[in-house]
């Protein structure tokens, strides 16, 4: 019995040592220190020794169960060690690798002029504001002195959210929403999108940007909109631009006057660019109407005012030379890398 349990010390011990994984260990583990193990099944045998026999070979059997459960702690140990290494041997990162390019994004053309126009006259001492893109029918047309059955109204191919509720035909509206709600002196420009039911094509779009600007005031004269309109274009399109006023008509502003800017490419002359007429639209303006102003609660016997809207696409189309509308929309990156 002695040389039988030595000799399972011996093979155990050797095939822990051997043992590369966890599984193996753990068959091992079985095979013999488990209660269907090789060394229960010998000590099952005890009872048939003699009595001097019995605590010498006892002796023994436990000596060598420590010995194989140490052996077996150490291997488990040492496995866990190498299979740690081996794991973060696998997971290291190459710092040395390239990185992955990752396209940088970048400012649409319409946000870049439209920071510019906003930076002009936030220095000129204007706030920003904004209002809804859906719009009453009241804010919208009515408080600007655009009444029902307006020939006004047809030049503006609303689309009706229902009877009284429309997308916003321009943002005009807003000169309305900000006398309602402040007192002069009031200095604001509102851009935002606007719509009408236009069929697309290259100067065309259901969907459009406007920036309106207002000023109301004490004293406000039609010097004060030439004079501010004049600042602007020249910080816009540079100081030797030349800008002009032609008499207009809008039914919220009288008098009222559409501002041109003297054609860059032909100073005048008549060219491509301005098609042959020397000079080119760029917004609509003019002293806000008596009735507009006591729409909102504002005594036009104590104030005044002027007003303008001009298009930001035709702004932009101009100062990057596009020629079509539709490239705004798209969001085709070979387009917006351009700028
Ligand atoms: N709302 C006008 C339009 O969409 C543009 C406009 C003209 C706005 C004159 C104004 C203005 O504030 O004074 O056609």
């Amino acid at each position: 019995m002695k040389q039988q349990l030595e000799s399972i010390r011996n093979i155990a011990l050797q095939a822990i040592e051997k043992a590369e994984d966890h599984q193996t260990l753990e068959n091992l583990r079985i095979k013999y220190l488990g209660k269907k193990g090789e060394l229960t099944a010998i000590l099952k045998q005890m009872g048939k020794l003699s009595a001097e026999e019995r605590p010498i070979i006892g002796q023994l059997a436990n000596d060598i169960r420590s010995a194989i459960e140490e052996t077996f702690a150490v291997r488990v140990s040492h496995l866990k060690e190498t299979l740690l290494l081996q794991k973060l041997k696998h997971e290291t990162i190459d710092v040395t690798l390239p990185g992955k390019r990752r396209e940088l994004g970048a400012k649409h053309p319409l946000s870049i002029v439209l920071d510019e126009i906003k930076e002009i006259f936030i220095g000129m001492g204007f706030d920003i504001v904004e209002g809804p893109e859906v719009e009453s029918d009241y804010y919208n047309f009515e408080a600007l002195n655009i009444p029902k059955n307006h020939p006004a109204r047809d030049t503006q191919d609303t689309f009706y959210i229902n009877e009284n509720v429309v997308l916003r035909t321009q943002t005009s509206p807003v000169q309305i929403r900000t006398m309602e709600t402040r007192q002069p002196p009031i200095r604001i420009i509102s851009p935002g999108r606007v719509y009408r039911s236009d069929a697309v094509d290259a100067t065309h779009s259901p969907l459009f940007h406007q920036i309106e600007g207002l000023v109301v005031d004490k004293g406000i004269t039609f010097a004060d909109l030439k004079g501010t309109l004049e600042t602007f274009v020249k910080r816009l399109y540079g100081e030797n631009s030349v800008v002009r006023f032609r008499p207009h008509h809008f039914p919220f502003t009288e008098p009222s006057a559409e501002v041109d800017v003297q054609c860059f490419s032909c100073h005048g002359d008549g060219c491509r660019l301005c098609k042959q007429e020397g000079w080119i639209e760029i917004l609509g303006c003019g002293m806000v109407h008596p009735k507009v102003l006591k729409n909102c609660g504002i005594d036009p016997e104590v104030f005044s005012g002027f007003a303008l809207g001009m298009g930001l696409e035709r702004v932009v189309m101009r100062r990057y030379n596009i020629d079509d509308m539709r490239l705004f929309y798209e969001n085709d990156i070979r387009f917006l890398k351009q700028f």
